[in-house]
Formats: C-alpha cells, structure tokens, sequence
C-alpha cells in the first residue's frame, strides 16, 4: 500500500454493515406500522424457503475496555442478568405474536457486550425461550461472542449442547503496554485455554478478533499477536482496523492520549505487515477485515458467492429477515430497518407497554435497494456489476468518473460493465463503497460520524 494512496483515501467512511448507514435514515418516511408491515411481507416471502436470523445483543461488561465502540453497559452486578433476560423474551413473544406463524430460525448470534457476562442457566433459559416459539432450521448457524477472561467450560459445552457450533473470542493484542493502555489484561494462557476447550467440545468454526492501530502498538506486537494466534490455528481471524470513536460516551479513564495511537504511515505498517503474516499462514482474506481458513465455511461461501453481510458482520448464507432483539439491535427486513432503544431503561419500559422497542427506521427506496446490492456485492465479492436492468441506477455515470480516477490508482479494474477490486484496492473497499453512496455524496455529514477507512 503506498503512503500516497493511504493520503488520498484516509478519510472518514462508513463500514457498511448497512446501506443506508444509520446516519442517513429517512425517519420521516418511517413509522412503527411501516415497520410491522415491512416485517411482515418478508417473513411471509422468507420463512418457508430460507427461514430468518436472530441477533441478540446482550450488553453488560464486568470491565470497560476503553478502545471499545461497542454498546455496552459496565457493571460487576449480576442480578441485572435474569430481568434482562426477561425483557428478551418478551420482546421476542411480541415479535412472534405480530408474525403469526411459527418462524423457522436459520441463525442466532448472541453478541454483545459479552455474552459471557451471564450464567450459563441464565444464557440456557433464553435460547429455549426463543426456541419453544420457533422451529429450528434443519442447518441453523448458531453463533457467540466470547470474552477468554469469563468464558468458562460449562458456558462453552452447554451452549454447544444448544445447538451453537462457531464462537469468537476477542483477542485484539498480546502485548503488556498495549492491554495496559486500553484496560484489558488478558494473558495468551487464557484465549489458549478457551480455544483448546472449544475445540475439543467441537466447535467447528472457532474465531479471534485482533486490532491493529492501537495506542502503542509496534509492528513487533502484531508480529507476536499474529504468531502466538497461529499457533491456536484459529478458524476464522477479523483483523479489525481500530476504530477511534472518542464521541461514543462511557469510553473515559483510558490510557492514552489521541497521540499515542498510530496513524499513516505507521498504522500501515502495521496492516501490511499482519495481511502478510495472515497471508503466509493460509488466511485468506474473505471479506472486509476478515480472513479465514479454507476449511472454514466462511471461505466456502466467499469462493461460491454466498457470503452476506449484514449488522452481525459476515455470514455464510443470506437471509431476507433478521431481527435484533436487546438493547439498541438493529433489524433488517431487507425492506426496511428498524432500532432499539439504546438505554436498559427505555428498553424495560417500552416493553412494559408491550410495545417493540424501537424508536427509528429507515424504510428503503427503490434506488437504495439497488445501491445496496452493489455495497453487498462489492463487500463480500470485491466486485459488482450493472450488466442488468435491477443493478443500473442513473447516477452510473457520474460514479464511473470517480472510478476511473480509483482505477488508475490500481485499486480495481474495470470488467464487463462492472468492477472488479484489485489486491492494492482491498484496504480501500470502504472508499470504493463511497462512490456508490448515493446518499453520502449528496450530503456531507455535518459533525464527525464515521472512523477512519485505513
Ligand atoms: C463485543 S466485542 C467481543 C466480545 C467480548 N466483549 C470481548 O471483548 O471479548 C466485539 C469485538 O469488536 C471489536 N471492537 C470493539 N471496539 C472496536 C474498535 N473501536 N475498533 C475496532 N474493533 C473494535 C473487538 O475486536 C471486539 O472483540
Ligand atoms: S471489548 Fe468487549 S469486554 Fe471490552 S468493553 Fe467492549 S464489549 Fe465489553
């Protein structure tokens, strides 16, 4: 990656796990009774054929980790588990009342927060609770987040006992100065231990999350993260660009300054230098920020041209409807999105009234709906096309200029009218992403919303 490109293209930029991005939802099109029907007509298109996918975010943390952009709620009180649990059922029973029929559950991820955070009686009364209304698809993924500091044996065998196959652990960095920095000591021996117990219990996809670009960290700490992840053979690795978000609130008392976190050329180092490391110990880079192995299902999907994704990250397989239960979940009924409530509190009480708790949507147009296929396409693909009547919009013109300038610059050829990402333009798909955004070039944000593309 040259440091001219990284000049050019360091911008601020979404990370498209939908299109519209949040910060560019219609909410005046959008209404509660929009989001009803909307879920409907999927589901009645969807639940025979290819079923829908659950995600349920569970958002407690013992201990703030103070890099974290996630929405999470700090507390070492665990009484807060069981009500939580009961608000999740019941927004799920609310759910299955508006949807009248049985749903046939394809997927589940369980994220967070830390999932792990709950007992395992607690985590086993909500999936029952979720499956005593539903039918388990025949080949349903079910997957977790794990934290290898509170993942215990009984949580990793007893969730497999309910059907999950596919955890991830978050890893992000090995090294001491590191750890201290964003308040997260987590030595080796713990993810090792996790890892070897997940796999014995027979977990087929196990995966690690590391960062680059955080505070302190040198090339020699991704060196050492990525050497002593190889040596666990995960199945899957995200190899996430950290996100510096400062405006997400909650995230204080950090170890750092905005100085001692690397930026440029430096952050490029260290991208480069763990892509060739990943790469020379057979992960393949599957999709944004995501390399697995080729045993991997993941691999399998990318390689067939199934790989969807969606807010949960990437998944093996598309499914038309996904609803997102818990505290601030997004939902997707390919039609329309819809979100929760971002605090416990409004959450509870909203539930209270047996009312779904989202408080804004977007409900897509017919020109969102193409740009989102060719977002889709370009993320999980590295390639789209507008050979077709469904993938040309009017704007092709227009966006082919600022593509051919990509092009030029080797981030991607041009192929039977269509596009395809070159090896240089894999960092940069956020940027190419950005000129299909229709939305996003007809109106800057105003205030600061998106981290950083490289
Ligand atoms: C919900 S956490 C994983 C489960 C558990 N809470 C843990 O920390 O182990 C999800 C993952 O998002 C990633 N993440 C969170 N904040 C990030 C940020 N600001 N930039 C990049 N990645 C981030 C981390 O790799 C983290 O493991
Ligand atoms: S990284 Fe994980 S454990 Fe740390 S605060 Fe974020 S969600 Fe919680």
């Amino acid at each position: 990656m040259k440091n001219s490109l990284i000049q050019k293209y360091n911008v601020p930029g979404p990370r498209y796990t939908s299109y519209p991005t949040v910060p560019y939802w219609n909410e005046t099109d959008f209404s509660y009774d929009i989001w009803i029907e909307t879920l409907k007509k999927s589901f009645a298109e969807s639940n025979d054929s290819e079923g829908i996918s659950l995600y349920i975010h569970l958002p407690f943390c013992e201990s703030l980790c103070t890099f974290c952009g996630c929405n999470k709620r700090i507390t070492k009180n665990h009484d807060v588990e069981s009500p939580y649990i009961e608000a999740v059922l019941k927004e799920w029973a609310l759910y299955c009342k508006i949807l009248g029929e049985k749903p046939t559950i394809k997927e589940i991820h369980l994220g967070g927060g830390t999932p792990t955070f709950f007992s395992t009686k607690n985590l086993e009364d909500l999936i029952n609770g979720i499956l005593s209304h539903a039918n388990k698809a025949k080949e349903h993924e079910f997957s977790f987040e794990g934290h290898p500091n509170n993942t215990t044996h009984a949580h990793l065998q007893k969730l497999y006992d309910l059907g999950f196959r596919r955890v991830s652990f978050g890893v992000q960095d090995y090294s001491a100065k590191v750890q201290k920095a964003i308040h997260r000591e987590q030595p080796f021996h713990n993810v090792a231990k996790v890892t070897f117990w997940a796999r014995e219990i027979g977990y087929t996809s196990i995966g690690h999350d590391i960062i680059f670009g955080l505070p302190f960290q040198e090339v020699e700490d991704v060196v050492d993260t990525i050497e002593k992840t190889k040596s666990l053979q995960p199945d899957r690795l995200a190899f996430y660009s950290y996100a510096h978000v400062p405006w997400i609130k909650g995230n204080g008392q950090r170890g750092f300054n905005d100085e001692d976190i690397p930026k440029d050329e430096q952050k490029r180092q260290l991208y480069e230098t763990g892509k060739h490391l990943l790469y020379e110990n057979d992960y393949h880079e599957i999709g944004m920020d995501h390399f697995a192995l080729k045993t991997d299902s993941l691999f399998e999907s990318f390689e067939t041209g199934k790989l969807h994704r969606n807010f949960m990250g990437y998944s093996s397989s598309k499914t038309k409807l996904m609803i997102g239960l818990g505290v601030s979940s997004i939902s997707d009924s390919w039609y329309s999105f819809a979100q929760n409530v971002k605090k416990i509190e409004d959450y509870y009480q909203i539930l209270e009234w047996n009312k779904l708790p989202i408080f804004r949507g977007h409900l897509l147009t017919d020109e969102d709906l193409v740009i989102r296929k060719h977002i889709l396409n370009l993320m999980c693909q590295f390639e789209t096309s507008w050979s077709d009547k469904s993938t040309y919009f009017d704007e092709i013109p227009t966006v082919l200029n600022q593509l051919k300038e990509m092009e030029n610059d080797g981030l991607l050829i041009f192929k039977n009218e269509g596009i395809q990402v070159t090896e240089a333009g894999k960092p940069f798909v956020r940027n190419i992403c950005m000129a299909f955004d229709l939305l996003l070039k007809r109106k800057a944000p105003e205030t600061a919303l998106f981290s950083m593309t490289v």
